[in-house]
């Protein structure tokens, strides 16, 4: 057993009064928690659009100077090619475990604004919820562990040594973390890393997220004729590439929604109908799934539910797709180009860059001779699976268990960080995703909001799960 120095009289006492110790700060503290939060969530951070590089660069002081008021000390804005890791840490002894809290402080595009109820960077609350871009992605995440970490702080029960590090470029594919951890391996050295960027199922019923889709997201552009023609005068004779392009498109699935590019399902790994079986038994309503929608019926791989056609199964999207005239009235033109963003999700042991190449080759190949295309990759990731058998991911279920009393369910969610791939390659850390947002959040869409129940829920679990890792570590 170590010496679990500064051990609190928390960490000692019965679960009973740990838990009721933390109920009870944040009973005392909520109202500062969400103005805090409110005013995280002014600062508009979005990191795809250059425009805001100085309120990303104010989201990551607001980072920091949050960590230290906390209780983190060496805390550091490092500086990269794009926008600033914020890094702090508190070691309190280096025979306890170690756990890295990684989260992002940058925010997607907050567009088309039109269809917000009130301003995206003028959070309000409504309904126990709090409305703001960023407010559950991730602001409203990182947040919680930010303030789990002062009530530890300020409670005498940190039981282990901790380490952040809140990024802000997650939203745009994290292009310059990667070289950051290779160059800060010693700096994270630490024994998991703890993520909140995910949903559960509801409210009243705990989940915890073990796959993550891989991504590839690339450009295409058709060319038709070397300049904008006439459609009159030229329309008929030339090939319209937008026309082409939709026609292109069209052909990279088939009548069963499988992928038609080449070499696409090669690496996939078939899941066992014993996880199939398992996973059907995941709380879904589909006839509410549509309604939330608006849709009257779903579309996908013949031959796999919803629920497997976003958690195992790859998958193609159209993401944006122009050219021509798109101003107001109409122009009549022949455009020369026609462009798509195409995103595909992948699954364990799909590989982004080779699905990147196969692409880029089939899309080459199946081009008819009256244009050209061009592809242009942009980002990618890996995907990712968590072990259920992991101290940290029992950690966290029993956390979970504790703070909903419910046992969380696994889950595979749909969506992408692909960086905790390379946590594992280049740091050699497994992840445990430990998210509080739900799926109707309204993630990247207008109006995205964060539960107030989901805040403070996250608050509340996040001791547990420190308190549970070390005792399972230091057992
Ligand atoms: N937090 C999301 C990912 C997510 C959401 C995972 C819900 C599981 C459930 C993250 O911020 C995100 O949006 N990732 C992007 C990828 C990135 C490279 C732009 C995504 O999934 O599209
Ligand atoms: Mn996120
Ligand atoms: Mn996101």
């Amino acid at each position: 057993m170590c010496n679990l120095s500064g051990e609190s009289s928390i960490l000692a006492a019965t679960k009973f009064s740990f838990m009721e110790y933390i109920n009870q700060f944040i009973d005392t503290n909520k109202q500062r928690f969400i103005d805090e939060l409110m005013a995280f969530l002014r600062i508009p951070s979005v990191s795809a659009d250059s425009a805001y590089k100085h309120h990303v660069a104010d989201a990551a002081a607001f980072v920091a100077q949050k960590l230290e008021a906390a209780g983190a000390t060496d805390v550091e804005i490092c500086n990269t090619a794009g926008h600033p890791i914020v890094y702090g840490q508190k070691l309190i002894n280096p025979q306890l475990p170690t756990v890295v809290v990684y989260g992002h402080y940058d925010v997607q595009p907050p567009d088309p604004l039109d269809l917000w109820n009130s301003p995206p960077f003028e959070p309000v609350i409504k309904d126990e919820k709090i409305y703001a871009r960023g407010a559950c992605d991730d602001k409203g995440q990182v947040y919680m562990h930010i303030k789990a970490f002062e009530l530890m702080m300020k409670n005498n029960a940190l039981p282990c040594n901790i380490k952040f590090m809140i990024e802000g470029e997650e939203e745009v594919g994290s292009a310059n973390l990667g070289d950051w951890i290779r160059a800060n391996k010693e700096r994270l050295k630490g024994d998991v890393i703890l993520i909140s960027d995910t949903s559960i199922i509801s409210n009243d019923t705990p989940s915890i997220d073990v796959g993550l889709r891989g991504l590839s997201y690339l450009e295409v552009e058709v060319t038709g004729p070397n300049r904008d023609l006439h459609s009159g005068v030229y329309g008929g004779a030339v090939a319209n590439p937008i026309q082409v392009l939709c026609e292109m498109i069209s052909q990279l699935k088939d009548t069963k929604q499988h992928i038609t590019v080449d070499g696409f399902y090669d690496d996939v790994l078939s899941v066992s109908d014993a996880d199939r079986k398992a996973m059907a038994l995941t709380p879904f309503d589909l006839n509410e799934y549509k309604a939330d929608l608006g849709i009257n019926e779903v579309r996908g791989e013949t031959g796999y539910t919803t629920l497997e056609r976003t958690g195992i199964r790859p998958t193609l999207e159209l993401n944006g797709i122009w050219g021509g005239y798109t101003g107001e009235g109409s122009k009549t033109v022949l455009p020369s180009k026609a462009y798509a963003k195409i995103s595909m999700r992948l699954v364990p042991n799909q590989n982004h860059e080779t699905i990147t190449k196969l692409f880029a080759q089939h899309f080459e190949k199946m081009a008819p001779s009256y244009v050209k295309v061009k592809v242009t990759p942009h980002h990618g990731g890996m995907p990712y699976l968590t072990e259920t058998t992991s101290d940290a991911y029992i950690a966290a279920e029993k956390a979970m268990e504790t703070t909903f009393g419910k046992k969380p369910i696994p889950t595979r969610g749909g969506g992408s960080i692909p960086i905790v791939a390379l946590f594992e390659k280049e740091l050699g850390l497994k992840s445990v995703l430990m998210g509080f947002g739900l799926d109707s959040d309204l993630i990247h869409s207008p109006n995205e909001h964060f539960g107030i129940f989901n805040f403070l829920k996250g608050i509340e679990t996040i001791p547990h799960f420190f308190h549970n890792y070390t005792a399972i570590k230091t057992k």
